[in-house]
């Protein structure tokens, strides 16, 4: 486990076609996506920026309980056995509405109307 992301879980987030959140919801556990080329990584590997358009219910479960996990994969990244590796990051979520990151993401896509701002807390590889 590590507490950014680096070395290997970088290569796995810059190869990973699509990403999957996980948020905690009233009625329990809430799936939403992206696309992995969306996501922005600050240099140190500590803070996750995303494009937000629709994401209406994980706004609202990151409002009461602020613990996401992601998860990518690609088969184009090296795992310890086979090709293909896969990361489980978790972190603090949420979805901004102005300031900095909006403005950061909206120079790569006009069309947000929030920023998803994930700081990460821990980063495991899965094969
Ligand atoms: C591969 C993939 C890419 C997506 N890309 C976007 C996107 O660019 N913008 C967006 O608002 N929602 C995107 N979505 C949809 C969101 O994941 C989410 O399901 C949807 O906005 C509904 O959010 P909610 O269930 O939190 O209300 C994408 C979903 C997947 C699976």
């Amino acid at each position: 486990m590590s507490e950014k992301i680096e070395g290997v879980s970088r290569e796995v987030c810059d190869a990973t076609e699509y990403v999957c959140f996980v948020t905690q919801g009233p009625d329990g556990p809430h799936l939403s996506g992206h696309w992995g080329s969306y996501m922005k990584i600050d240099e140190e590997g500590r803070t996750l920026l995303f494009p937000v358009g629709r994401f209406q219910r994980t706004e609202k479960n990151l409002r009461n309980n602020a613990r996401i996990q992601l998860m990518v994969a690609s088969r184009k990244v090296q795992g310890t056995r086979s090709p293909g590796q896969g990361c489980v990051i978790e972190g603090l979520g949420e979805i901004v509405l102005e300031g900095k990151p909006l403005d950061e993401v909206r120079e790569r896509f006009p069309w947000a109307r929030g920023a998803l701002v994930v700081r990460v807390q821990g980063v495991a590889t899965q094969l």
